[in-house]
């Protein structure tokens, strides 16, 4: 058998993207190609990319640029690019960069083992369709051990909420869910491949609708499985927060207390701009609701500063709303105009007000975040263990609150869930000590 030929992926953006770069690997797999590490040695790279903020896409244009030398000196080497870039700009790609072999979109990349075909025989390929196929039929089955025991599943794709800065509806497409049944046993299949955490995605990830209970249907039953453990979903949006998912975090015991909820601003004006249809005080009394079902569950979320026509009063309703929910660590952007999007026609806030903006909000999630870390210190946490860590005899897994924690410990404990008492807050993870049972 001739050699495999060795395949570089480069994700970019949201997990998403990280799962759609592992099925692509898969689907390339029968094509002969074995994913490798070090793009040198690369007979295909593929740039799986991301549009949500100018910068994002920018940086693939940038990336390609710098292929160019590798490409010119090893003219076999094919290139590709996927993903949400693919899928809004794709001949753009190609005008501007026409060493690209290959494009596919997020909704079309089960045909990649054909558009090889054609890149093979010498000529380019473009597939960005949202095809009435669902890719996920058209897949590999998913069969060699897992990587690491946490993985994801992309339960439903696509929004239909058409937030005014958003590009999601337009390259992901309208907001689809995935049947339970099939996202049922791809679940099994990978706890029998080891996994043991499964993170439900989304780009609406709560306004799934495959299983006819909801997401927490879905939920529910995936909390059948024995060996699966841990069950997280993301990302969601405030108003599809239903009653019966609230109920879930406060009695599945596999659901873990960590909930990413993005409310992007607490003006209630910008919110009404920004097309997020609830008000900053109706978010309150849905973190109210979920913190009475489940006292301890962490909260994450994302922010956008200098959104059009954003003052500093309304900018101050930002920090006080994140002044009142205390969130155990969040995301915040300065706004960028993207193409398409409503907007994009609106004038822009200052740049030297937006950064600042962002700053000050920076600060204050940062603080947040290292209070909630240093709250810790002392508690007993529950970590399931998914690799060893850079100092011999170490690992590293999460804990329930998502948090890396790093702790002596046998590698046979990979893929098991153990007590840990912290001891020590580090910036981004925290040190913890095994508690023998
Ligand atoms: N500008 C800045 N941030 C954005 N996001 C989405 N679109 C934009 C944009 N045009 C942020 C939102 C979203 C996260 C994934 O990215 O906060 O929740
Ligand atoms: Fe974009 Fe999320 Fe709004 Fe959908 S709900 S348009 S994905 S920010």
């Amino acid at each position: 058998m001739a050699d495999a030929k060795k395949l570089y992926i480069k994700t970019y953006g949201c997990q998403m993207n990280v799962y759609d770069s592992e099925r692509m690997a898969e689907a390339l797999e029968g094509d002969g190609y074995e994913q490798t590490q070090d793009m040198g040695e690369a007979d295909m790279i593929l740039l799986n990319t991301c549009h949500i903020r100018e910068k994002a896409a920018e940086k693939v244009y940038s990336d390609l640029g710098r292929l160019k030398p590798l490409h010119d000196k090893k003219p076999d080497l094919k290139i590709g690019v996927a993903g949400c870039v693919a899928q809004a700009e794709g001949p753009e790609i190609m005008r501007r960069q026409p060493m690209v072999d290959l494009v596919v979109g997020p909704q079309t990349y089960h045909r990649l083992p054909e558009m090889m075909k054609e890149v093979d025989a010498g000529r380019s390929a473009l597939d960005t369709d949202f095809p009435e196929e669902d890719k996920f039929d058209h897949l590999p089955k998913r069969v060699l051990p897992a990587r690491n025991p946490s993985a994801f599943l992309t339960v439903q794709e696509g929004c239909d909420k058409f937030c005014a800065f958003c590009v999601v509806p337009y390259t992901r497409g309208a907001e689809v869910s995935r049947p339970a049944t099939r996202i049922l046993s791809e679940a099994q299949a990978l706890v029998e491949r080891g996994v043991r955490e499964i993170t439900l995605l989304g780009q609406n990830v709560n306004a799934y609708h495959g299983h006819e209970r909801g997401l927490a249907g879905l939920i529910w039953d995936l909390a059948e499985i024995d060996d699966l453990k841990r069950i997280r979903f993301t990302t969601s949006h405030p108003n599809d927060m239903d009653d019966a998912l609230i109920h879930a975090h406060g009695t599945c015991e596999k659901l873990m207390p960590y909930l990413h909820l993005p409310v992007q601003s607490g003006s209630d004006r910008i919110l009404k701009a920004m097309n997020r249809k609830h008000t900053a005080n109706q978010y309150r009394d849905i973190i109210a609701r979920i913190r009475d079902a489940r006292p301890d569950l962490m909260f994450s979320g994302d922010f956008i500063v200098g959104f059009p026509g954003e003052t500093d009063e309304d900018f101050e309703a930002t920090m006080q709303l994140v002044r009142d929910v205390h969130y155990g660590q969040a995301y915040s952007f300065k706004y960028s105009a993207r193409p398409g999007t409503p907007a994009a026609e609106k004038e822009d806030v200052p740049a030297d007000v937006a950064t600042d903006r962002l700053h000050r909000l920076q600060a204050l999630l940062t603080e947040q975040q290292y209070q909630t870390q240093a709250d810790m210190v002392g508690r007993q946490v529950n970590v399931l263990f998914e690799k060893r860590g850079r100092q011999d005899g170490q690992l590293i897994g999460k804990s329930e609150y998502l948090h890396a924690v790093h702790a002596e410990a046998s590698a046979e404990l990979i893929g098991t869930v153990q007590p840990v008492e912290i001891t020590k807050n580090m910036t981004n993870s925290l040190t913890g000590q095994l508690v023998s049972n």
